[in-house]
C-alpha cells in the first residue's frame, strides 16, 4: 500500500524578495518579516553594481581588507536576509562567497543609514541587472 503523502499543515514557509543593498535598506520592512517568520530575501545587494563608485564605502571596505561586493553581501547576512548577488565573472563568484568577516555595530548602522544613491545609471530601468546576464 503506497505510504500516505505528507501534508504540512502548520507550516507555511514565506519569502519576501526586496531590493536591499546598502543605501536602501527598509529596516521595517525587514523587522516586520523577520519577527512574523517570513524569510527576506536582498535581491540586487550590490545595487546593480553603481554601489562600487561610492567612496567611502570603498573605504570601509579597504578598512576590512575586503572587496566592496564582499562588504556589501556581508552586511546583507549581518541583517539575517538572504543575499541574492549577481555576477557572470567566475573570479567574482568565488571571491563574493568569501565574507568570513565581521561588520562592527557602528559601520553597520552607518551602513544602514548611507545616502541613498540618486541614480542606477544605465541599471536605472525596470527590471534592472548590473552588466551582462
Ligand atoms: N525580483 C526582482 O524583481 C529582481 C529585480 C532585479 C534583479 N533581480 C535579481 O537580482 C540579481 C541581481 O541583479 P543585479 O544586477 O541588480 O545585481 P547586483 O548583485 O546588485 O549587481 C550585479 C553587478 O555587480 C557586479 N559584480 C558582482 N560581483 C562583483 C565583484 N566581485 N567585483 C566587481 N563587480 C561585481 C556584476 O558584474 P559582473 O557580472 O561582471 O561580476 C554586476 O554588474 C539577479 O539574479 C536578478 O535575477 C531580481
Amino acid at each position: 500500500m503506497p505510504a500516505e503523502p505528507v501534508v504540512q499543515k502548520e507550516i507555511k514557509p514565506m519569502v519576501n524578495q526586496i531590493l536591499l543593498h546598502i543605501s536602501n535598506t527598509p529596516v521595517e520592512l525587514v523587522e516586520y518579516c523577520q519577527k512574523n517568520g517570513i524569510a527576506v530575501e536582498a535581491y540586487s545587494p550590490i545595487a546593480h553594481g553603481e554601489i562600487l563608485n561610492q567612496p567611502e564605502i570603498a573605504a570601509m571596505a579597504e578598512k576590512y581588507g575586503v572587496t566592496v561586493p564582499q562588504l556589501c553581501i556581508r552586511y546583507t547576512l549581518q541583517l539575517g536576509t538572504i543575499s541574492l548577488p549577481k555576477t557572470g565573472n567566475p573570479d567574482h563568484m568565488k571571491s563574493n562567497a568569501e565574507v568570513d568577516f565581521e561588520i562592527s555595530a557602528e559601520d553597520m548602522e552607518t551602513l544602514k543609514n548611507f545616502k541613498k544613491i540618486e541614480s542606477y545609471g544605465a541599471s536605472s530601468g525596470f527590471p534592472v541587472y548590473g552588466g551582462r546576464l
